[in-house]
């Protein structure tokens, strides 16, 4: 295990009603509000009436700004960041799922800086000065909530680019799992396989960290157990508040700690994204089973074996090879019982731009753990065709 820091200061406020706590966490750090929220799923389930109504019972000022998209543009953190600035905002207060929280972080950013929002993507080291972010969580799946990261897209370029600044850091976060009740099977699906993404790419390390992945197992196997369940069962809020608060856990820094590597299959799948404008989820559904197959060799394969023995329950007397290999088998058939595709031309991407998507995603993967190199990604790609 490496040296680290501990720090993880996001308040959580989690379980049903803890949005009437809203007034007091937003006292501390501001009195003018910019609510941001996305395509308007909290104008359907009653969300964004109660925040305005606990905004206007406690004579909070306020602006608005809707309309954020899935993988939300550059041109959305530029416009949120006028509007701080000629408002004189705050407090920035997204309410939705990753794309809303990312584009706020940006736009909390974006405001204290003096040059191109796009600046602040492409290099979080120049992320010196943000507005605090207190965010509503309405879809389990990024962990933006209690992370440091937000991704952006430039679809003029075709670059989807995650920075990160410990300052992005939600002050606070209200975690309701009832809000998430409204989530489509669809992205209950990919918000399911992104967590489970999250917690893959960091226990596949090279670094040691037996703690952390006894933890990750334990995360893996509660979305296991209550990804299908929320999709056959929308209202179970119990599957409901573990995927939320799984979601959090499996990015929130602490798997990493002590053990962090280049992730893998993030870089290969926010091409996709960049590229096509495909929900991330279910690119990464796509595509883990096949980097799973492909880095499978000699080396891996005891890794592999653990990973099936203790999340999946395949026999540990097996040949690690083949433990390995049933493990890989299980983790696709799961990702296809969720009802998410499993090939990239299910969601309508060809061969056309492999080369040029598998030079920017081997530029970050040249110390994962296993490192790729542009022809090993654009044979993954390949092989997921
Ligand atoms: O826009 P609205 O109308 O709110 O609808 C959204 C959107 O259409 C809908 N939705 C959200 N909450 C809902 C709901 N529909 C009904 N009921 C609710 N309660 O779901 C759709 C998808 O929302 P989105 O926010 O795009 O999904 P997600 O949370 O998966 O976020 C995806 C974005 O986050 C980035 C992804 O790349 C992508 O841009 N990521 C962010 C990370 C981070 N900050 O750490 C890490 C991840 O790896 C990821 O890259
Ligand atoms: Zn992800």
């Amino acid at each position: 295990m490496k040296n680290f820091v501990y720090s993880i200061p996001t308040k959580i406020y989690f379980g049903e009603g803890q949005i009437q706590k809203l007034d007091k966490i937003l006292a501390p750090l501001g009195d003018k509000v910019l609510l941001m929220y996305g395509g308007g799923s909290i104008k359907k389930n009653g969300i964004y009436d109660t925040i305005i109504q606990i905004l206007k019972e406690n004579e909070i000022a306020y602006e608005e700004m809707g309309g954020v998209e899935p993988n939300p543009r550059i041109e959305t953190v530029r416009a949120g960041a006028a509007l701080c600035r000629e408002k004189g905002i705050q407090v920035v207060l997204p309410i939705g799922g990753g794309s809303t929280i990312d584009c706020a972080k940006a736009v909390a950013a974006a405001a204290c800086y003096d040059g191109d929002a796009w600046d602040l993507v492409k290099d979080g080291r120049k992320i010196r000065k943000a507005l605090p972010i207190v965010s509503v969580l309405t879809l389990s799946a990024t962990g933006s909530e209690m992370d440091t990261f937000a991704v952006i897209s430039n679809m003029e370029t075709n670059e989807k680019i995650g920075t990160g600044a410990e300052i992005l850091r939600p002050a606070a976060s209200i975690l309701d799992p009832s809000y998430t009740k409204s989530v489509n099977a669809y992205h209950t699906a990919a918000g399911t396989a992104d967590i489970m993404s999250h917690i893959l790419e960091a226990y596949f390390s090279n670094v040691e960290g037996y703690m952390q992945d006894r933890v990750a197992e334990g995360l893996l196997k509660t979305c296991i157990e209550f990804g299908v369940k929320a999709i056959e069962n929308p209202d179970d809020y119990e599957a409901r508040a573990n995927l939320m608060w799984t979601s959090s856990w499996a990015i929130n820094d602490f798997l990493v700690l002590g053990k962090r590597v280049a992730w893998s299959v993030h870089p290969m799948e926010h091409e996709l994204s960049a590229f096509y404008d495909i929900t991330h989820g279910v690119g990464l559904a796509i595509l883990t089973p096949h980097w799973m197959r492909y880095v499978l060799s000699d080396q891996t394969a005891e890794k592999f074996r653990t990973y099936g023995v203790n999340v999946w329950g395949i026999d540990k007397d097996l040949p690690a090879i083949e433990a390995a290999s049933q493990a890989i088998d299980k983790t696709a058939e799961y990702f296809r019982k969720m009802g998410l595709p499993s090939r990239l031309e299910e969601v309508g991407i060809g061969e056309e731009n492999f080369d040029i998507m598998a030079e920017k995603a081997a530029a970050q993967l040249r110390s994962a753990y296993v490192p790729l190199t542009k022809e090993d990604v654009k044979e993954i790609y390949r092989r997921a065709k």
